[in-house]
């Protein structure tokens, strides 16, 4: 039998502790699917004040008695270790008050940021190469998440980490949009040798940039689509990075991302007004009523009901939404339940158009959690025509849910989601971010609901049959870190 691989997972964010984006549901899913198979995969997140209190509620909170001292610019910063195991897996919280007790993880408000991110993020990654001697529990692998652990890959490879000799490193881009661009005295924060600060691996643009630090000095990259993994080899998609990525190409790959399929399942989904199933559909027309009871809608309609889930930003296309979407309303064939926070342009945007179409529009601003299930489970169609995509999760929630998506094919869209009218497929794909696009495929999309509901429920049936789970994906992280460490 293989031996049994030791796998660190360190990054800004993991479910159920702290959250504002699918990063934290891929690191918080991912290490327990690698648990089920025999891996001793562990979670290491910075110990902000909501995952201290979140922590405290869901279970029994270990706080080691020492702290670990870690060094930045010439200030040395006392850093706490609490751990929790949550559904098999140990999370360790770096518990550092003056850095990461704050309302925010990455700002005082979303898309803000704090000063001191180059400083909180250097100590983070210190902290993480400090852990496992402090633990002792030495990782054949540390996986680092996106620029908040951008820093790990050169620090280790530096020899930060002296009792990590044999540990590899991989690196996984979540988005490359967001990439940690520090002011170049910051490297004084990371000690690291000023005669890296140079185009070919720390330095980007005069600017100290920590995504690029991780690609540059990982053993292996990882993007969370295959597509994605070829689209930011292009100036379009690569933000600047693109011929870093090209450099690096023999090392990157693309693998798209699992779905819990526990905590989303129709059949066992507490949020959810009536559990269903491929085979008996019938419960989800009481989720789809009692959606529509809940956020005050029109009940008395055979209109077809579009959610939309979603962090409200340029990326996610959403402009085109509310360019779009208000002839198929006024003339009933549609109602629109909005979900998110963000843009306030996109914001107000919203606001407008659910305050036109009252029983029509409903736009829920913030962030809620289960209210999200209950859009997945009681709407026929999920509308993502993002710009760009790295991967995407909620079209995999909706296939799940029998609620069939509207996307843009671009990255991990492109990948999970095949055209139902094209290929026999599980949703509806248009090309270019454009309004006259994006309304054909919601003809076509409205024509099918409209007038086959024998077709339709076929391709509900096909979306739910997907297997987009994470004991299916995780194999292939498991094969490459085994082909790092020949175990
Ligand atoms: P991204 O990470 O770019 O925001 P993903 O599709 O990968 O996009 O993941 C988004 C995650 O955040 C999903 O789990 C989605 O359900 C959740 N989400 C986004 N906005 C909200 C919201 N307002 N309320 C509840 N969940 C949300
Ligand atoms: C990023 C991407 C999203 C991806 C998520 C998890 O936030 O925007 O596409 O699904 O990370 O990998």
């Amino acid at each position: 039998m293989a031996r049994k691989l030791r796998v660190l997972h360190a990054a800004g964010e993991a479910v159920p502790l702290a959250k504002t984006g699918g990063l934290a549901d891929v690191v918080g899913s991912l290490p327990r699917a690698l648990v089920e198979n025999n891996t001793d995969a562990r979670i290491v997140i910075p110990g902000y004040k909501v995952a201290l209190e979140a922590a405290k509620k869901l279970g029994r909170v270990k706080v080691h008695p020492q702290q670990m001292h870690i060094e930045a610019g010439g200030h040395v910063h006392q850093v706490g270790v609490a751990e929790i195991i949550l559904n098999k897996v140990r999370y360790y919280m770096l518990v550092c008050p003056e850095l990461y007790e704050r309302d925010g993880l990455y700002g005082p408000v979303p898309n803000e940021d704090y000063d001191d991110n180059a400083r909180r993020y250097s100590v983070f990654a210190k902290a993480v190469l400090a852990l496992p001697t402090f633990i002792k529990w030495v990782p054949h692998i540390i996986h680092a998440h996106d620029w908040q652990a951008g820093l790990i890959p050169p620090l280790l490879e530096r020899g930060f980490g002296n009792d990590l000799p044999a540990t590899r490193c991989v690196f996984s881009i979540h988005n490359i949009a967001y990439q940690g661009t520090m002011w170049h005295f910051d490297m004084k924060l990371a000690g690291l040798d000023w005669a890296l600060f140079n185009h070919m691996q720390l330095e980007h643009n005069g600017q100290f940039n920590y995504l690029k630090a991780g690609v540059v000095f990982a053993d292996r990259v990882t993007t969370v689509s295959r597509r994605y993994a070829d689209e930011i080899l292009t100036p379009e998609f690569g933000a600047g990075l693109e011929e870093v990525l090209q450099h690096h190409h023999y090392k990157v790959s693309g693998i798209h991302n699992g779905i819990d399929t526990q905590v989303w399942d129709p059949e066992n989904d507490p949020e959810i007004a009536m559990p269903f199933s491929a085979k008996d559909l019938s419960g989800k027309k009481d989720c789809a009523l009692a959606l529509r009871k809940e956020l005050g809608l029109v009940t008395d309609t055979k209109a077809c009901l579009v959610g939309v889930i979603s962090r409200l930003v340029e990326q996610k296309g959403l402009d085109l939404v509310l360019e779009t979407v208000e002839p198929y309303v006024l003339s009933g064939r549609m109602q629109l339940v909005v979900l998110g926070s963000g843009d306030p342009v996109l914001e107000h945007g919203f606001h407008q158009l659910a305050a036109s179409h009252p029983g029509w529009v409903t736009f829920w601003r913030g962030y809620n959690e289960g209210l999200s299930h209950r859009i997945e489970a009681g709407s026929d169609i999920f509308l993502m025509p993002s710009r760009f995509e790295p991967c995407g999760l909620n079209q995999m929630y909706s296939m799940r849910y029998g609620t069939l998506p509207i996307v843009r094919y671009t990255g991990g869209l492109a990948d999970t989601v095949t055209d139902v009218l094209v290929d026999n497929g599980t949703g509806f794909t248009f090309g270019p971010a454009d309004v006259g696009y994006f309304s054909s495929a919601i003809d076509r999309a409205l024509g099918l609901f409209e007038h086959y509901p024998k077709e339709w429920a076929a391709a509900q049936v096909r979306a739910m049959a997907v297997d987009n789970s994470w004991q299916h994906v995780s194999q292939e992280y498991e094969e490459l870190y085994r082909e790092l460490v020949f175990l």
